[in-house]
């Protein structure tokens, strides 16, 4: 093997995991390059297809995927599933585990100079892809997200309370900032696209109504809102000063199960949100016991501050035994 200049501290990582912690953070630090280009470099926002889903598939979420799958190549990752891929892709053989990944997270804000991520999920593969993947959230190896932003950071568990590591730009190094990031259990902010306020259930309603009548309402006291529009910057904001996250379900065709993909966007950040002290359930229930039965199946997610996440729970009992 070639000698390389470490691209991330290692010492807090299990040792089995740090060579694909270090093949994410390389890529990682690759594409914030590119991403700190904006303009300069080449078009990033610009449309080249569409994913499984139908999203909007743009120049930086292919360039992103094609930067992490040459990374995980080159490790023990068997299976690489991806948003931006319709199936899981075998890499080496006899590699002892699977990676799935939003490459390019919260797209619609590349070419706006906004925060945008990247998702990942680390499992031990087994012989059949979907079996690899379509398992509870709790047998995540690790999970976690790089946010590339005025800094950048690569937030992880593996499931033994965060890990933050900031990118010093100029040494090309992730460096270990914290070792026990805490979600506040009380927090005032929320988050949600409240455009489709009209597509909600009852208690998400209920929630947020709440939540605008501030020391007037029920909550006797005013919340606050955020709508970054990228579910990484919406998780960071929240890992550093509390709030809670709803992308529900909601009426709209298509959107019975919200909007974000279980595999790779759900599980990791509500991994990453339960071993920082908080919860991430699917509006009711724990995420962490729930497993998608596709590699590209939504889950509506709600996660952050304890105390809120057990409040949007608490008005689905109360308004279905009505
Ligand atoms: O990956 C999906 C995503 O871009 C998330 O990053 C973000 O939270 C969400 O979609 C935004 O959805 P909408 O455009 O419906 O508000
Ligand atoms: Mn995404």
């Amino acid at each position: 093997m070639t000698s390389h200049a470490p691209v991330i501290d290692t010492a807090h990582i299990p040792a089995p995991l740090a060579p694909i912690i270090e093949a994410l953070a390389a890529a990682a630090v690759e594409l914030d390059a590119v991403i700190g280009r904006g303009p300069l470099g080449q078009s990033l926002g610009a449309q080249v297809g569409e994913n499984t889903d139908g999203d909007t598939q743009k120049a930086l979420d292919v360039q992103a995927d094609e930067m992490f799958a040459a990374r995980m190549r080159q490790t023990d990752v068997r299976w690489y599933a991806s948003e931006e891929q319709d199936s899981a892709q075998e890499m080496t053989p006899q590699g002892a585990y699977a990676v799935a990944i939003d490459p390019l997270d919260g797209s619609s804000n590349i070419d706006v100079n906004v925060s945008i991520g990247t998702i990942f999920s680390i499992l031990d593969a087994r012989d059949d892809a979907e079996a690899t993947f379509l398992r509870p959230a709790s047998e995540q190896l690790a999970g976690g997200y790089v946010i590339y932003g005025p800094h950048c950071a690569l937030v992880v568990t593996f499931g033994d309370g965060v890990l933050m590591f900031v990118l010093d730009r100029e040494k090309g190094v992730f460096v270990l900032a914290e070792t026990a990031l805490r979600i506040p259990d009380e927090a005032r902010e929320f988050a949600i696209n409240a455009s489709n306020r009209r597509h909600w259930k009852d208690p998400v309603r209920a929630y947020v109504d709440a939540c605008l009548a501030g020391a007037d309402g029920p909550r006797g006291c005013d919340f606050n809102m955020r709508w970054v529009g990228s579910l990484v910057a919406e998780a960071h904001r929240i890992l550093s000063r509390g709030g809670v996250f709803l992308y529900p379900g909601d009426a709209r065709q298509g959107y019975a199960r919200g909007r974000l993909r279980m595999v790779y966007e759900c599980a990791p950040i509500a991994f990453v949100a339960e071993q920082a002290g908080g919860l991430a359930t699917d509006g009711q229930a724990s995420l962490m016991a729930q497993q998608a039965d596709g590699l590209h199946a939504r889950s509506p997610l709600v996660f952050g501050s304890a105390e809120e996440v057990r409040e949007v729970a608490r008005l689905h009992a109360e308004i279905a035994a009505r």
